[in-house]
C-alpha cells in the first residue's frame, strides 16, 4: 500500500486525489481547509468518485495514525504556502517524498529548508480544472504533468500510471517551468482588464501580452531556460486559439476578491530579473497595478 496525502484538494488537488484513489493500492488522505464527504470529478473520461480519508487538522493526522506518509502532494495556491507548512510538519517522515504541483518557477524554494532536495519533486501542471463546490471539480482536459528526471520523478510518474493524465519526466525542468510561466505571465492582462482569453484578438492587448512574455524570456534565459525567440507569438497564438470565454486563475481570483498568485506569476520575473541586472518594467507595472487594485 502506498500512502498519499494531498494538501489542498481544490481544482488540481481534487482532480489528482480522485484519480490516485482509483487504484486500490493507494491510501489517499486529503488535507482540507473546507471539509467534504466525497470527491466527484467530472473528467473527460466520465465522472469519477472517491472517498479518501479527510483530515481537517494536522493534529487529526497524528491522532489517527495517518502519518508519516509515503507521498505528500502540495496543491495549495502559492499564496497559501504558510498554511501548508503545518500539514507538512505532521505528514513528513525521513522517507516521505513531497511533490509541489503549482504554477511559477519557485516550486522548491519554500520547502527547501524542510525537505531534502532528493525527496522534493517540483511539478509543472497543465490540467485545466475548476471547482464548483468543496469536493466537486470539472476537469476539462486529461492534461499533463512534467517533473524532473531522476528516482523521485520516476516514482511520482508511477503513481499516475493507471490514469489518463500524462506524467512525464524531463531532463530540463527549468525550461518547462519557464515555458509555462511565459504563458501565465501574459494572463495578467486579462486580470487587469477583467476580460477573458478572447481579448488577445485585440492587437493592442496582444502586444502588451507579448511584452510581458519577452521580459519573461529574457529573465528565463538568464536562469538557464532554453526559450525560443518566437515564444511571445506562440503564447498569443495559444490565447487566440483558446475558448474566448476562458478565464485564467489570476483573473478568476481577482474577480472573486481572493488573493492572487501575482508574485509567483509576474513578480518573480521582476525579482529574478533584478538579480541578473535585467529590467522587467512591464511585469513590474502589472504587479503594481493589480496590487493597487486589490487595496
Ligand atoms: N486550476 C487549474 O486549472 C490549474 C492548472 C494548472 C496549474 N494550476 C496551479 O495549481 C495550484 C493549485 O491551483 P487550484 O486551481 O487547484 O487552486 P484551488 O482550486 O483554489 O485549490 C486550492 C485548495 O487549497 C486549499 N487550501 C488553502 N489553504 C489550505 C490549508 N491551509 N490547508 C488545507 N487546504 C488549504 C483550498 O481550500 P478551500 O476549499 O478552503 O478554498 C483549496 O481547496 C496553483 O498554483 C495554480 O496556479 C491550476
Amino acid at each position: 500500500m502506498t500512502s498519499i496525502a494531498v494538501i489542498g484538494p481544490g481544482a488540481v488537488g481534487g482532480t489528482v486525489a480522485a484519480w490516485l484513489a482509483q487504484k486500490a493500492e493507494h491510501a489517499v488522505t486529503v488535507c482540507v481547509r473546507t471539509p467534504f464527504e466525497t470527491l466527484a470529478v467530472e473528467t473527460p473520461e466520465g465522472t469519477i468518485t472517491a472517498t479518501p480519508r479527510v483530515a481537517a487538522s494536522p493534529q487529526s493526522l497524528e491522532d489517527g495514525g495517518l502519518s508519516p506518509v509515503d507521498w505528500v502532494l502540495v496543491t495549495t495556491k502559492t499564496y497559501d504556502t504558510d498554511g501548508t507548512m503545518a500539514w507538512l510538519d505532521a505528514l513528513v517522515g525521513p522517507e516521505t517524498r513531497v511533490a509541489i504541483l503549482r504554477n511559477g518557477v519557485e516550486h522548491a524554494e519554500p520547502f527547501a529548508g524542510r525537505i531534502d532536495a532528493e525527496r522534493l519533486v517540483p511539478a509543472v501542471v497543465d490540467i485545466p480544472a475548476e471547482r464548483s463546490a468543496p469536493g466537486r471539480v470539472l476537469q476539462r482536459r486529461n492534461g499533463w504533468i512534467k517533473v524532473p528526471a531522476g528516482a523521485a520523478g520516476e516514482a511520482f510518474a508511477a503513481l499516475f500510471a493507471h490514469t489518463p493524465i500524462a506524467v512525464e519526466t524531463v531532463a530540463d525542468f527549468t525550461t518547462e517551468a519557464w515555458k509555462k510561466l511565459a504563458l501565465n505571465c501574459a494572463g495578467a492582462v486579462n486580470a487587469l482588464i477583467l476580460k477573458p482569453a478572447g481579448v488577445a484578438q485585440d492587437e493592442g492587448a496582444a502586444e502588451v501580452m507579448r511584452t510581458l512574455v519577452r521580459e519573461c524570456v529574457a529573465v528565463g534565459r538568464a536562469e538557464g531556460a532554453e526559450l525560443s525567440d518566437d515564444l511571445p507569438d506562440q503564447v498569443i497564438a495559444g490565447y487566440r486559439a483558446a475558448d474566448p470565454g476562458s478565464v485564467n486563475s489570476l483573473h478568476a481570483d481577482r474577480a472573486a476578491g481572493r488573493p492572487m498568485e501575482l508574485d509567483a506569476r509576474n513578480g518573480v520575473i521582476v525579482r529574478k530579473g533584478a538579480a541578473h541586472g535585467i529590467a522587467a518594467p512591464a511585469n513590474a507595472m502589472v504587479v503594481a497595478l493589480l496590487n493597487a487594485a486589490a487595496l
